[in-house]
């Protein structure tokens, strides 16, 4: 008996502690997380965030949106970097692609969004409009008009949808929901150069590549692109509940005082837990040292499924690893976890790898011969 909707298909075990990036479950059985909480424990169960978590709510843990808050401008500041940003705070990734399309409807005055057949952009209404699969849409009636859908890398798809009511594209550098699948470079440049010349914004959303899930900070960094407006969520706060939108400051005016607003944004153990996480991510070496470890895990993946017979693909960017495969999702899933590993799926024929950026040489060893072993096991 359940008392709540039965709206996601859970495991039958409970996590109930944590140790660095490994779960332990109710039965003391402990398992190595190769999902980050599904791309949000970026650092595993970091000490360091653990510390400001603890420290914060000494202090303070909420204060509204209508006094000062260092936390989010110090957090702002570090997200921003070097780019000509200013930064808004929510909840989710679907309330910052909320945020983006509200933002890049009034900075343009038009309506219409582009984005991309098997997209994946969240569950609101806004955020479910962008997302270009018709099974999350199912039985919720009339979506939200002036959304449509272009064919992934194919810019000729995304031309013959604009008009002149276009305010923007919204792409994922690797689309993650739909199978870990990467755009590609000249795509993107073409795209950028496109959306430049037609006055059209660019908006990226990075709520599953972003914070450095692919080995940069940010998935753009691959592109040598800028976009307009980034969403960014997940892993922000190493599992605390935020959500961000960057966008030009030349778009300010439309996001000025009373335009769109959040309780909870940009809280205070959110923000703590935000600056930890950026703290520990921001110091030199941490990400290259972590793109490292994520290519050697994936060049061993290739080399050792080469030749299975189920394994059609293994592909990925950083600590973000797709293996495509004939073998059935759930089943690949359960005798995982059978043997000690945590792992996801992704689109209908994808095995996710999302491990923690601090994931070690052993446990990469220790994941990879478990992987291996149930796909020798898979019929
Ligand atoms: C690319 C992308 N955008 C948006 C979302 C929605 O984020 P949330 O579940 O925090 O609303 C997700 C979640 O998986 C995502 O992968």
């Amino acid at each position: 008996m359940s008392f709540l909707f039965q709206n996601y298909k859970r495991a039958p075990i409970e996590f109930v502690r944590a140790e660095g990036n490994c779960l332990i479950d109710s039965e003391g059985q402990a398992y190595l997380d190769f999902s980050s909480g599904i791309g949000v424990t970026n650092l595993g169960f970091h000490p360091q965030v653990k510390q400001a978590l603890l420290e914060q709510a000494e202090q303070i843990w909420h204060s509204p949106n209508l006094y000062r808050n260092a936390l989010q401008e110090e957090v702002a500041q570090r997200l921003i970097g070097g780019y000509d940003y200013l930064a808004f705070f929510c909840n989710s990734g679907a309330e910052a692609n909320e945020a983006a399309i509200k933002l890049a409807r009034k900075a343009s005055g038009k309506q219409g969004i582009i984005s991309f057949q098997n997209s994946f952009h969240g569950r609101t209404f806004g955020a479910m409009a962008a997302t270009g699969q018709d099974k999350i849409k199912e039985g919720f009636g009339d979506g939200l008009p002036h959304f449509s859908f272009a064919v992934y890398n194919d810019l000729d798809s995304v031309k013959s949808l604009v008009h002149e009511d276009t305010a923007a594209v919204m792409l994922e550098l690797i689309q993650g929901e739909s199978g870990v699948l990467p755009a590609e470079p000249q795509f993107v440049r073409e795209l950028a150069a496109f959306c430049q010349e037609q006055g059209l914004l660019l908006i990226v959303d990075e709520v599953q590549t972003g914070m450095g899930r692919t080995g940069k900070l940010y998935a753009f960094e691959h592109y040598g692109l800028v976009p307009d407006i980034v969403t960014l969520a997940k892993g922000l706060a190493n599992g605390l509940p935020v959500g961000a939108m960057l966008g030009r400051s030349s778009l300010s005016p439309a996001f000025s005082y009373g335009s769109h607003g959040s309780t909870f944004g940009g809280n205070k153990l959110a923000m703590a837990a935000a600056l930890a996480t950026l703290k520990v991510q921001q110091a030199p070496g941490f990400l290259p040292d972590a793109a490292a470890r994520g290519t050697a895990l994936l060049e061993q993946l290739q080399q050792a499924f080469e030749d299975h017979p189920k394994i059609s693909a293994v592909r990925g960017l950083g600590m973000m690893i797709g293996i495509e495969t004939s073998a059935s999702l759930p089943k690949i899933v359960e005798a995982a976890r059978r043997k000690g590993l945590i792992i996801l799926t992704a689109g209908s024929n994808v095995i996710r790898l999302l491990p923690p950026l601090t994931v070690s040489r052993e446990e990469i060893q220790q994941g990879a011969a478990i992987l291996k072993e149930v796909f020798a096991e898979a019929d």
